[in-house]
């Protein structure tokens, strides 16, 4: 079965009762036994439910794995990957990545005994000079957040697997339409599913996907003894949420390419970050790994923090919103919304400066969203510049 075809026909039979081409939703804590020596293969839903074992088939048919654990969220998911280490271990972190794994990994891992290093996974030749014996799992991510910098995944997988490490990558910014990470070496694939796969910012979850059995069934035992699964209600919306995956993709991509060029030629725009445009910095690795370069685009405003600002709340059909990878356009400014928590100096050797806006391009007509950035980018103040 070809991508498109597999979110709308993977475990999807018709139903049994009545023949509805939807499955009905399984809106139930608990399953009857027939009898006490006949176990039901579902019988509890923290443990398993039958709209949870659907979206769990499509997401691991999409990402050419063979089994795939959903969670309450794609921090939930996160921390079941995590849960593979032990007091002892030694995990390698790429500095640029979601804030809410580095919290976990700077806040919580050292007081469970894990050993965390930060590292630059841009640069290949230095990544093996931060293994330790003790080092177990590397996470990392791309395109990330918000500079999309792209990272060289089947390089990484290699020096991972060289390394007896195991890798765990975030294709949440991605999604499986765009790049599939077990196919380039990778061991576990990482989604907030709250993102493109639910695609209508209506439902939290998240997503580990593996081709181990010893992984997944780790994963398994791990999400039914704490709990962090997500509901049949939000299972049954992901699995419609993913139907049209592959359509609005392809827009959000064709959006994103053209609101990027649009502001790369603006003159109140000093730098636009967008890996399908040829003067992003990983704009052949992108092209080499990725089907498409995303729905996201960040970019630096000709002016001061108080211009990046006039402009973020100057949008109209860009909502100003946490969050991304829905049909709607979103605009995040990240000193005061997604990177709020670290102080300026950090934020800027992360190359986030007072100038930065980040855009979840979404799925409506491209020249209402480039209006709409036009006129907000009007409403900075035109500054004389004066030479002496
Ligand atoms: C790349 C990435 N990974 C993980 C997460 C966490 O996902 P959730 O908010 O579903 O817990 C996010 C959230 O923004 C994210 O952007």
């Amino acid at each position: 079965m070809r991508f498109a075809t597999k979110p709308i026909r993977v475990g999807q039979e018709l139903d049994q009762d009545h023949r509805a081409v939807i499955q009905p939703l399984y809106q139930s804590a608990t399953f009857g036994w027939t009898g006490l020596d006949n176990i039901p293969k579902i019988d509890y839903t923290r443990c398993q439910n039958p709209n949870r074992q659907t979206l769990e088939q499509v997401i691991a048919s999409l990402e050419n794995g063979d089994h795939c654990t959903v969670f309450a969220s794609g921090m939930a998911a996160i921390m079941g990957a995590f849960s593979l280490l032990q007091s002892g271990d030694h995990l390698l972190v790429a500095s640029d990545i979601y804030g809410g794994t580095f919290r976990v990994a700077e806040k919580l891992l050292p007081k469970w005994g894990i050993q965390v290093t930060m590292l630059c996974t841009k640069d290949l030749d230095g990544i093996e000079g931060h293994i330790r014996p003790n080092s177990k799992m590397i996470i990392f991510e791309g395109p990330t957040n918000p500079n999309l910098r792209i990272m060289d995944i089947r390089a990484i997988a290699d020096i991972a697997k060289r390394n007896g490490l195991l890798s765990v990558f975030d294709n949440t910014f991605a999604s499986p339409y765009l790049q599939n990470p077990l196919d380039l070496g990778i061991d576990i694939v990482v989604h907030s599913t709250t993102k493109y796969i639910s695609g209508h910012s209506d439902v939290i979850g998240g997503a580990l996907v593996t081709n181990s059995q010893e992984i997944h069934d780790q994963m398994f035992e791990y999400s039914k003894t704490v709990g962090a699964v997500p509901s049949p209600f939000d299972c049954w919306l992901t699995v419609r949420g993913l139907k049209t995956l592959a359509v609005r993709m392809k827009q959000h991509c064709e959006n994103a390419l053209a609101v990027a060029r649009y502001l790369e030629n603006h003159p109140k725009v000093a730098k636009v970050h967008y890996p399908g445009l040829e003067s992003h910095p990983d704009h052949a690795l992108a092209a080499s790994q990725m089907k498409g370069f995303g729905g996201m685009v960040s970019f630096e405003v000709d002016g001061t923090g108080e211009d990046a600002c006039i402009f973020a709340e100057g949008c109209q059909i860009f909502l100003l919103a946490e969050s991304l990878g829905g049909v709607e356009s979103l605009i995040g400014y990240p000193p005061l919304m997604s990177h709020a928590t670290m102080t300026e100096e950090q934020r800027l050797a992360k190359g986030i400066p007072p100038t930065l806006i980040r855009l979840s391009v979404g799925i409506e007509d491209v020249d209402d969203l480039i209006e709409d950035i036009e006129q907000a980018l009007a409403k900075i103040p035109t500054r004389q510049t004066v030479t002496v």
